[in-house]
């Protein structure tokens, strides 16, 4: 029986337990996109999951949409994961860099002036964003990319994930889930293409395909992973058949070796989205959303999962493997300060209390 505390193996990366810290954006980067010294705390705190996986990080200018979300793409960025990479390692953790190009799902005011606003389709996306100051705003009418420019964008994917390496990150992720760029490819109601990468279910998942390609030659396979989150609707996804795209996502990846998919596990589907990565994926899977330690041993018990992740728990609790090991109660985390300290980044970011330090 697989125990939650034993060690695991993802492609190349080796983990100490199965508790993936699951990617969460926090909105506290530095003015020029880079890691912070409250960031390179923040992940030392929480270096005793099995594996982090980091809040969702721009390849390139135009890939951020967000508030204070922190890039690859600059050397001074790179410098910044370096201290990230080395704080985590010095603790004993692996960690993985969540790559997020958020294509049309970006505000004018959160990036750079000269970052385009590019998507699948000329689509907007319909659900507003929080711009700099967190109250929600429409979101800009994306150009959609020419054909000869999607190996450009690839390639951006490909210098991010050798910057990543060059930090010192043990592998990366590529966020295909939440209505980011990689899922408006995917989604037939955002990708009305009429090229190759767009129509039937084979070309739309083309675009993501090539790229997780590019990224394990680049890198090699075992560092490369990928998060799928099959028939969400969140950032205006509406995909005809999501099982029938997913399926043929997945069977399209399978040869490919990467160390691992990771699922969004979301009970409104329409069908069991774990169920079809099982049935079309034969590598490593991590399994995410609403999890308990009681469920999760669950699942990884029944060997369907071979380490499960958790985002909310990891907020408040930067000891939380430890807190699982000897039953410990979850402090509960405020949601008032996910994506701003009010102007102390280190409020509800890194000052919740390990248990022994609980008053
Ligand atoms: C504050 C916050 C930020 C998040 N940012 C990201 C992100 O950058 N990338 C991503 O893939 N998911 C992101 N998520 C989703 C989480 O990774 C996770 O899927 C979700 O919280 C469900 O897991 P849980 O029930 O264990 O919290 C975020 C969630 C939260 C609460």
């Amino acid at each position: 029986m697989t125990d939650i505390f034993s060690p695991a193996r993802l492609g190349e990366l080796a983990l100490a337990n199965r508790v993936v810290m699951a990617p969460m954006t926090r909105d506290r980067a530095g003015p020029q996109d880079e890691p912070t010294e409250a960031m390179v705390e923040y992940y030392r705190q929480r270096a005793g999951a099995g594996l982090i996986i980091t809040e969702g990080t721009q390849p390139s200018p135009a890939g951020k949409g967000y508030w204070r979300t922190p890039g690859i793409h600059e050397p001074v960025q790179v410098e910044g994961w370096r201290k990230v990479a080395e704080a985590v390692h010095g603790k004993g953790g692996r960690i993985v860099m969540q790559l997020m190009h958020v294509g049309r799902a970006s505000v004018r005011a959160n990036k750079a002036a000269t970052a385009e606003t590019v998507a699948p389709s000329a689509i907007p996306c319909p659900d507003p964003i929080p711009g700099p100051d967190g109250v929600p705003v429409p979101t800009e009418m994306p150009r959609a990319l020419e054909a000869g420019e999607i190996p450009e964008v690839i390639a951006q994917y490909v210098e991010a994930a050798r910057n990543a390496r060059e930090a010192g990150i043990d592998g990366v992720e590529l966020h295909c889930a939440s209505g980011y760029l990689p899922m408006q490819f995917l989604s037939s109601n955002s990708n009305q293409r009429c090229d190759a990468y767009g129509g039937s279910a084979e070309n739309r998942v083309r675009f993501v395909v090539e790229t997780l390609s590019a990224l394990a030659r680049a890198i090699g396979p075992g560092r490369v992973g990928y998060r799928i989150c099959p028939g969400v609707t969140f950032n205006g996804m509406a995909d005809a058949d999501p099982a029938e795209t997913y399926a043929t996502l997945l069977r399209g990846l399978d040869e490919l070796g990467l160390a691992y998919c990771h699922l969004i596990h979301i009970p409104n589907a329409g069908f069991d989205s774990l169920d079809l990565v099982r049935a079309n994926w034969s590598g490593p899977v991590i399994e995410n959303c609403g999890l308990t330690l009681e469920r999760a041993q669950v699942v990884l018990a029944e060997g369907k999962a071979d380490a499960v992740s958790f985002g909310l728990p990891f907020i408040g609790n930067p000891d939380l493997v430890e807190r699982f090991r000897k039953g410990v109660a979850l402090a509960k985390a405020d949601r008032g300060t996910f994506y701003t300290g009010h102007g102390d980044d280190a409020r509800g970011y890194t000052d919740y209390p390990r248990m022994e330090d609980c008053k």
